[in-house]
C-alpha cells in the first residue's frame, strides 16, 4: 500500500504489531494529554478566527526538483534513484514517471512570472544532485549549475527570494549502486556536491536548506521500500538516518566556510501521533512512532541522543556512529524548516478504520489543532532561533468549472485553518518567518504519481498549461494583505 506514513521497520526486525498501524479510532482526550504531555502546549485558535500575519512575513510556494522539473536527461543530467525506481513495474500507483513532470526545467520563466503575478515573496525549490554531479561524486556538470543560476537570477529579478534545498530525495543512481545512504561515503559526496552549488550560487542565496525530511528517504526508501531505491532493510534504514544527518552536518560546515553571511538549516517533517485508546499497547505504539518519526532527527540536531526506545526496539548497534558525529550533527542552525500535513492515530491491534475528522484526497485527516500544538511544542522544547513553514498544503478533489476555473474551496479552507495556527503561534512569540505552501504546481506525488494534486496551480496533464486555482487567487490576496480572510 502506498502511504506517506509507511509500515516502517515492520518488514524485518519486528512484526506488524508495532509499526504497521495507521490512523484509526479517535483517541480519548485524556490519552492525548498524556501522550503529548511533556512538550505540548495546546493550540488556542478559536474557530473562525481571522488571522493577521506580521509585516515582513514571507509568503511563498514550494516544489522539488524531481517532482516538477522533468527533462531528466537534458544537458548532462545523470540518472537518479527515482529515474530507476519509477521504471520498475508496480512502484508508482499510476505507472507514471518524472520524465516530463511539469517541465519546469523548460518552463521556469513562466512559473517565475506566475509567482510574481501572485505576489509571492519566496520560492522554495530543490537542486537536483544528478544535474550538478551526474555520477554523484567527481566531475561537476556546469550545465546543471547553469539551470539553477538562471532560475535564481530570474527569481531575484522578479523580486522573489530563492530558498533552495540541496537534497529532496533524488540521489544519483551511481551512489546508490555504491551502497546509497547506508554508506558513509554518500555523506562525504553530498558535502562535495554542496560545495559545487554554493560556490556557484553562494553570492545570491541568503538561506540554504540542506536536506528535506530525512525521515522519508531513510524509512520509505530503505525500510518500507515504498520510495526509491525500494529496499527493505531495517539496519540499512537506520544507517541511512544517521548518514543523512552526517551529510547535513558536513554540508552545513561547507556552507559556513563558503557563504559565511548566509543562513542555513534543515527541513523536517512532523506527523503528531496519538494512540487510539488508553490501552497501554496503543500508547506504547504511539510513543514508538513519535520517537521514530518525529523525535529522532530533531533530538539529534538539538544535541540530544537518539531516542533510546527506537534504538532498543530495533537493536540498533549504531556502528555507523563515528567520534565527533554528535557535535557535527548538532552544529547550530539558523533556521528550522517545518513540514506539516496531518496527524496520525495508531492502534496496536492493527484494526484500522477511518480518521475521526474530515480528510484530504490522500485520506489524511485535516487537523489544524495538531499543527498549532506541534509548533508551540517544537519551540518550547528546542528553541531554534527561527522557523519557516517549508511545507503545508493538501491534495483535494479539485474540479474544473465550465468557465475553465478550478474550484478548490476545500483547499482554501485547509490553508485558512492552518495559517490561523501559524498566526497564533507567532502571536505567542514563536519566530516563524514565512510559509511556503505545498505546492505551487500539481506535480509528481512520488509513489502516487500524478493521481493526487497538491498545487494551488493546476497543471493540465495533456498540455502542461498552468491554470491558477481559486486557492492561488485567494493566496495572492492573503500575501498582499497579510490577512487570512
Ligand atoms: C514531503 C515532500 C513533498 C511531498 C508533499 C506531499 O513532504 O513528503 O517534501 O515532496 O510531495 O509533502 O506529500
Amino acid at each position: 500500500m502506498l502511504n506517506r506514513y509507511p509500515t516502517a521497520c515492520q518488514t524485518q526486525a519486528e512484526s506488524a504489531s508495532d509499526l504497521g498501524r495507521r490512523r484509526s479510532e479517535a483517541p480519548s482526550t485524556g490519552t492525548i494529554a498524556r501522550m503529548t504531555g511533556e512538550i505540548a502546549i495546546a493550540s488556542k485558535v478559536a474557530p473562525g478566527t481571522r488571522a493577521r500575519l506580521p509585516d515582513g512575513f514571507v509568503w511563498g510556494a514550494a516544489t522539488s526538483a524531481y517532482q516538477v522539473e522533468g527533462a531528466t536527461t537534458a544537458d548532462g543530467r545523470g540518472e537518479s534513484i527515482w529515474d530507476r525506481f519509477t521504471r520498475q513495474p508496480g512502484t508508482i500507483g499510476d505507472g507514471s514517471t518524472g520524465d516530463t513532470a511539469c517541465d519546469h526545467y523548460h518552463r521556469w520563466e513562466r512559473d517565475v512570472a506566475l509567482m510574481a503575478e501572485l505576489g509571492l515573496g519566496a520560492y522554495r525549490f530543490s537542486v537536483a544532485w544528478p544535474r550538478v554531479v551526474p555520477a554523484g561524486r567527481g566531475v561537476v556538470n556546469p550545465a546543471g549549475l547553469d539551470f539553477y543560476e538562471r532560475l535564481v537570477d530570474g527569481l531575484l529579478a522578479a523580486g522573489i527570494t530563492p530558498l533552495p534545498t540541496l537534497y529532496h530525495w533524488d540521489l544519483p543512481q551511481a551512489l546508490e549502486d555504491a551502497g546509497g545512504w547506508p554508506v558513509r561515503a554518500t555523506a562525504d559526496a553530498f558535502a562535495d556536491y554542496a560545495v559545487a552549488v554554493v560556490e556557484r550560487l553562494g553570492d545570491r542565496v541568503g538561506t540554504w536548506m540542506t536536506i528535506n525530511e530525512p525521515y522519508v528517504p531513510a524509512y520509505l526508501g530503505y525500510i518500507s521500500g515504498e520510495h526509491a531505491p525500494g529496499r527493505n532493510d531495517v539496519d540499512a534504514g537506520l544507517a541511512a538516518c544517521h548518514h543523512l544527518l552526517v551529510a547535513h552536518g558536513l554540508a552545513l560546515g561547507r556552507i559556513r566556510e563558503l557563504a559565511p553571511s548566509a543562513r542555513a538549516g534543515i527541513v523536517l517533517n512532523f506527523t503528531p501521533t496519538v494512540p487510539a485508546s488508553d490501552d497501554p499497547a496503543d500508547v506504547e505504539l504511539a510513543e514508538l512512532r513519535e520517537d521514530l518519526e518525529n523525535r529522532w532527527f530533531i533530538e539529534a540536531l538539538a544535541g540530544r541522543q537518539y531516542p533510546p526506545r527506537v534504538v532498543e526496539r530495533y537493536r540498533w548497534r549504531g556502528e555507523e556512529i563515528v567520534a565527533g558525529d554528535a557535535e557535527l550533527i548538532a552544529q547550530p542552525i539558523d533556521v528550522l524548516g517545518i513540514n506539516y500535513y496531518t496527524r496520525q492515530i495508531v492502534r496496536a491491534d492493527g484494526a484500522g478504520h477511518e480518521p475521526p475528522g474530515p480528510t484530504t484526497a490522500m485520506g489524511w485527516e485535516i487537523h489544524p489543532e495538531s499543527f498549532g500544538t506541534l509548533l508551540r511544542s517544537i519551540h518550547s522544547r528546542y528553541g531554534f532561533p527561527r522557523y519557516v513553514i517549508t511545507e503545508n498544503g493538501a491534495a483535494m478533489r479539485d474540479h474544473r468549472r465550465v468557465d475553465g476555473r478550478v474550484d478548490d474551496a476545500d483547499r482554501i479552507d485547509y490553508l485558512r485553518s492552518h495559517l490561523a495556527e501559524v498566526a497564533a503561534a507567532i502571536a505567542d512569540g514563536m519566530p516563524i518567518e514565512g510559509y511556503m505552501v505545498w505546492s505551487l504546481l500539481d506535480n509528481f506525488e512520488w509513489a502516487y504519481g500524478y493521481s493526487h494534486r497538491f498545487g494551488i496551480v493546476e497543471v493540465d496533464p495533456a498540455t502542461l498549461e498552468r491554470i491558477p486555482k481559486a486557492s492561488a487567487l485567494w493566496y495572492a490576496d492573503v500575501a498582499r494583505t497579510g490577512v487570512v480572510s
